[in-house]
């Protein structure tokens, strides 16, 4: 059965190597959540105090950024499938060492090795989809990043309440723990496989001079009659540009790296890896037991699961920005609820719960994927993968930052300010959008690239 559509574009095809490259979403989002649920057997069997329990969560997300800033570099040099299979096996090798460790800082160094895979697979997921796909398609393939990290992160959720209840059972599972990190090396291993067969950007073989291998791939994707008018639009775009990291800094694209960066950081100081990395946590401060507060923490994970589905479904169609400028309004009267809950002590009915599921699905419909779709499809060719890289430190920096400080800000300035907080920066978010993120909804990436031109901040969002 033929998979092309009337256009040409052989849908199957390329979704079909998005799904292989979103495989590294799904390492992105177990390896972040998986230690939520083992860290409590850690504890045991470490006895760890809470400074060094703190490093324990947070040194994946160091490596994390480590990754990130030399995705870029590498990925421009020497492709983007090969740094691929690189974060892949760097993922493996860290899920190995991560089930294995006789000391915790054996387990710091294995998390920090499979922080790097993760840190560059979250960067070059989303450029390499964002290069291979048709434009139409594109905001719904690069998506499929996010669905995979969603994925990822309920997974991890279910297999925490279930082990939970295993343990209620008073089974032995003191060594859950290790089987949390080690059952990683599976996906793992089908990743690097699975990568062996998808083709290498054609956007970056152009770039090398590989033209005839370019023309090849796209002819694959967009069908015979396209790709030689989409491989000139490629190769004049490229030539007016330099391949000079110092681009960023002319005056169009000085917006954009302002975009993509502010838009990374904002993702996360919204709040939600509050929400995803300490749920349980939350759900028990409104006096919900444990069962019940791993049972409400599933149902979250489900909550982001279906409407990062809706917003698929909705993100070639609606455009980016609308989603953005909806997801935050939300977002902000959700949060704005959440304190209030705290802040008046009505804590013990559903309230909490309601308008948690509420932010949370508002930013599967938007931050989430969007963020990550902007990032890969804002900056021009030559230097997309260092120009991603930028914001793609921001953003696990930014992660690093309010999931260390999260359980400080609970503890010192209590639930009601940490939440209003989180609700006045998705105003920011708000704002920030409508000021200063481009629609970019069914634009190649080379007309992407014109737009900015020589926009002024004041021009633009138009
Ligand atoms: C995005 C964020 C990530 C978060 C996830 C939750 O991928 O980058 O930090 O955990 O969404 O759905």
């Amino acid at each position: 059965m033929s998979t092309r559509q009337t256009d040409g574009t052989n849908l199957g095809f390329v979704t079909l190597v998005s799904v292989v490259a979103a495989i590294g979403g799904l390492l992105f989002g177990y390896d972040t959540a998986v230690i939520s649920g083992a860290i409590v057997f850690m504890q045991q069997k470490f006895h760890l105090g809470p400074g060094m329990q703190g490093w324990a969560v947070s040194c994946l997300m160091i490596g994390a950024i480590v990754g990130a800033g030399c995705a870029g570099v590498l990925s421009d040099r020497f492709g983007r499938k090969k740094m691929l299979v690189i974060a892949g096996i760097l993922f493996a090798l860290g899920s190995i060492g991560s089930a294995l460790p006789a000391t915790i800082s054996q387990f710091v160094i294995a998390r920090i090795i499979g922080g790097v895979g993760i840190g560059i697979s979250s960067t070059l997921v989303p450029l390499y989809i964002a290069e291979i796909a048709p434009a139409k398609h594109r905001g719904s393939l690069v998506s499929l990043n996010q669905l995979a990290v969603v994925i990822g992160i309920s997974t991890i959720y279910f297999v925490n309440m279930w082990v939970a209840n295993l343990g209620t059972l008073a089974w032995d599972i003191s060594s859950a723990w290790r089987w949390m990190f080690g059952l990683g090396v599976v996906p793992g291993c089908i990743f690097i496989f699975l990568l062996l067969f998808v083709p290498e950007s054609p956007r970056w073989l152009e770039k090398q001079g590989m033209g005839d291998r370019a023309l090849r791939v796209l002819a694959r994707i967009n069908g015979t009659n396209r790709a030689e008018a989409e491989l000139s639009e490629i190769r004049s775009t490229l030539q007016s540009e330099s391949g000079h990291i110092g681009l960023l800094f002319k005056p169009g694209f000085r917006v954009a790296l302002l975009v993509g960066i502010v838009l990374a950081i904002l993702q996360q100081v919204t709040g939600i890896n509050a929400i995803m990395y300490y749920a349980p946590e939350i759900f028990k401060q409104t006096g919900a037991g444990t069962n019940a507060s791993l049972i409400e923490t599933v149902i979250t994970g489900a909550d982001n699961l279906v409407f990062t589905l809706v917003s698929l479904w909705l993100i070639d169609r609606v455009g980016r920005k609308v989603l953005l400028l909806i997801g935050s309004a939300v977002m902000t009267i959700s949060l704005a609820v959440v304190g209030y809950a705290f802040h008046t002590g009505q804590t013990a009915g559903p309230l909490v719960l309601v308008f948690i599921l509420l932010f949370v699905a508002a930013f599967a419909v938007s931050f989430g994927p969007i963020v990550w779709l902007v990032m890969a499809e804002i900056f021009p060719t030559r230097i997309r993968g260092r120009a991603t890289a930028i914001a793609s430190v921001a953003l696990w920096a930014a992660d690093y930052a309010v999931s260390q400080s999260f359980p400080v800000l609970l503890n010192s300035v209590g639930a009601t300010s940490t939440f209003w907080t989180f609700g006045i920066l998705s105003l920011v978010a708000f704002v920030f959008t409508l000021a200063l993120v481009p629609e970019t909804k069914g634009k190649s990436l080379e007309e992407i690239e014109r737009s900015w031109g020589s926009k002024s901040l004041r021009s633009a969002a138009k």
